[in-house]
């Protein structure tokens, strides 16, 4: 199984109305007005990166486990079964409905909210855990797979720009690696690393 985790993602709720998502590409004025951290208010990282995954012939053989955890603490899990909406302002209010109601939906749940580390939700799950981050270990893509196991679980981090947010995280994990000289969004991260548990399973 490999379980796949967006790592510190820039998902919350706007403070100015807490009826909506904190997104830059609209809120920019006051956050800049604020001072608040530019690589924050990226729910569109989220949706790429959940279309991604839920979409991915891994997926669909039930080999893949998908996990959000937020700046704040939170971790989102997703039932394999998940059809992500495409539209990007129906799963903006869907995650707002998800952070009020902790369930969407709320009788048969597919998304489940809790509160909980990146720790936390690494502990509880079981595989080789490798950090993926352009400070880590150079692999080169073609050799990718050699370095998955039976059970992996894969960390990719949900910003656009700077460090993970989580403290220590280089020691709670068994490897960390650079997949390009250069900085990739986290979908390509993410499609880069199932396809080599892929090609390591099939
Ligand atoms: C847009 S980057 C975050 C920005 C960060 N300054 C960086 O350079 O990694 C999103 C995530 O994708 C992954 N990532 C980006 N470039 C990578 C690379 N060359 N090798 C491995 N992982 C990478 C990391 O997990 C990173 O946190």
């Amino acid at each position: 199984m490999m379980h796949l985790i967006l790592a510190d993602s820039e998902l919350e709720i706007n403070p100015w109305n807490r009826k909506e998502l904190l997104d830059s590409s609209i809120h920019h004025s006051i956050m800049e007005k604020n001072r608040m951290a530019r690589r924050r208010g990226r729910p569109d990282i989220t949706h790429f990166f959940l279309i991604v995954a839920m979409e991915s012939l891994l997926n669909k053989y039930g080999l893949l486990r998908v996990y959000v955890h937020t700046r704040n603490d939170e971790v989102i899990y997703i039932a394999p079964e998940t059809r992500i909406i495409k539209n990007y302002n129906r799963f903006k209010g869907l995650i707002l409905q998800l952070f009020e109601k902790k369930k969407v939906p709320f009788d048969n749940p597919l998304l489940v909210l809790e509160n909980k580390s990146l720790k936390e939700l690494i502990d509880e799950l079981k595989g080789k855990k490798i950090l993926f981050t352009r400070k880590g270990r150079r692999v080169e893509i073609k050799k990718l797979h050699e370095i998955m196991e039976e059970d992996v679980i894969c960390i990719i981090g949900g910003f656009p720009s700077g460090y993970f947010l989580t403290k220590g995280i280089e020691n709670m994990v068994d490897d960390i690696l650079s997949i390009y000289d250069g900085m990739l969004p986290a979908w390509t991260v993410a499609m880069e690393a199932i396809a080599a548990y892929e090609r390591f399973k099939f």
